[in-house]
């Protein structure tokens, strides 16, 4: 992720104090200007500052006294600066002065006191929509595998559709970053590093040792293992965004395993992913804990990305999927048919499901792949010429 130069506009000396400390704590952003007045004109001495500065991210802190003069700044910081992105901060308990802000054309707005990780998701949101929108070279998508509730099958979804993708496109990546890291027993591999190895040498990381740390299963799917103790020490938040900027120039589909982790880190990896699955069985406890779980994802700004996978599905009399969306809060995206012994057996031998071909649960997640992918352009292009040669 490239640093991003940051103006900061604070009447109040001590929150820009605060605001710099927290922007340059970052590691991925810098102050690269600070001022103590609102600009009032596009002529006003302070814009041609803010300008010779040239942010990627101009951060205006509104006073709770005068949020008069702060909105006035915002909108000419957005007409005036083409390519700059406006965050505004201030206290959340004003609904109004959230929305003036954004109409003024604020593009986030961050609560006052702000955290390192608040600036941190704001500023990865920027650079993941930046490279959305330049399209420079090909990056990566992640889907990112979550469960409801411990043991309503993360890892079972997380490896097979990993498989699914890696047989349909290759250069494939499995990250395993649940509490204990289960996906090496279901494809029986034995791994000699794991995530901890990797975010431990990022400061030298290249693709040679990126690679050296993924254990490779026969079919091509890397991975990069998870935690064998559950008190391994984790990653920083910063440590993440490198690790996922890496991941995505390296490899066209990084499927994740979340499972039941839920903490900055994966709120983290839910804003970087293309798609969350949320995996939920039909039960009350499984759709309640849905619920809370993308409520929880869902207020770090994900909430559009997430998408509900019915595990163990079969038909319940007098209960719709519909009912099922509505208990959840999210849309359905794929249901998975309720086969305990081919699972389970699976899981037991290390030899996923995706691996016996032909069969309606190996369809099951095969389909699910396709559906992920169908608006990608080569994925369509292929489509194409395999429709042309018939
Ligand atoms: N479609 C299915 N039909 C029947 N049983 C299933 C199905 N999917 C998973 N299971 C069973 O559920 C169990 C839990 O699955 P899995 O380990 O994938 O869940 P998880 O959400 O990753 O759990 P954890 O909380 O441990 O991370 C498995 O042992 C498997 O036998
Ligand atoms: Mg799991």
């Amino acid at each position: 992720m490239p640093e991003l130069s940051v103006v900061i506009v604070a009447t109040d000396n001590e929150q820009r104090t605060v605001l710099q400390v927290l922007v340059d704590g970052t590691s991925v952003a810098r102050t690269a200007h600070t001022c103590a007045s609102f600009p009032v004109a596009a002529a006003d001495p302070i814009m041609r500052r803010v300008q010779a500065a040239n942010p990627d991210v101009v951060m205006v802190d509104i006073p709770p006294d005068n949020s008069a003069l702060a909105m006035r700044a915002i909108e000419l910081l957005h007409q005036e600066l083409d390519e700059c992105a406006v965050f505004a901060i201030g206290t959340l308990n004003q609904p109004q002065l959230i929305v003036n802000a954004m109409r003024a054309g604020a593009r986030e707005f961050i609560e006052r006191p702000t955290t390192t990780t608040d600036l941190l998701e704001a500023f990865v949101r920027l650079t993941t929509a930046q490279r959305r929108v330049q399209k420079e070279g090909p990056r990566g998508k992640v889907f990112t595998v979550v469960n409801a509730k411990g043991g309503s099958g993360a890892t079972t979804v997380a490896v097979n559709l990993a498989l699914a993708l890696q047989s349909a496109h290759g250069n494939t990546v499995l990250i395993d970053l649940a509490p204990l890291g289960h996906s090496a027993l279901h494809l029986n591999l034995k791994p000699l590093f794991n995530l901890a190895d990797a975010t431990r040498n990022l400061h030298r990381m290249d693709s040679s040792l990126l690679e050296s740390f993924m254990t490779r299963h026969p079919g091509g799917l890397q991975l990069l293992a998870g935690s064998n103790t559950p008190t391994a020490i984790e990653p920083s938040t910063t440590e993440f965004v490198r690790l996922f900027d890496m991941l995505v120039s390296h490899y066209r589909y990084v499927v994740v395993d979340n499972s039941s982790r839920l903490d900055p880190a994966s709120r983290l990896v839910a804003n970087l992913s293309e798609c969350v699955l949320l995996v939920a069985c039909t039960d009350v406890a499984s759709l309640w804990s849905a619920a809370r779980v993308q409520q929880y994802l869902g207020e770090s700004g994900s909430r559009e990305r997430l998408r509900l996978v019915l595990n163990r599905f079969r038909k319940v009399p007098g209960f719709s999927e519909t009912d099922a969306e509505n208990a959840a809060g999210v849309k359905l995206l794929w249901r998975v048919p309720n086969q305990y012994f081919a699972i389970s057996s699976a899981i037991d031998r290390g030899s996923p499901v995706m691996e016996q071909s032909h069969t309606e649960i190996a369809r099951c997640f095969s389909g699910l792949a396709h559906e992920l992918t169908r608006n990608d352009v080569d994925v369509k292009r292929t489509a194409w010429s395999l429709f042309k040669t018939v």
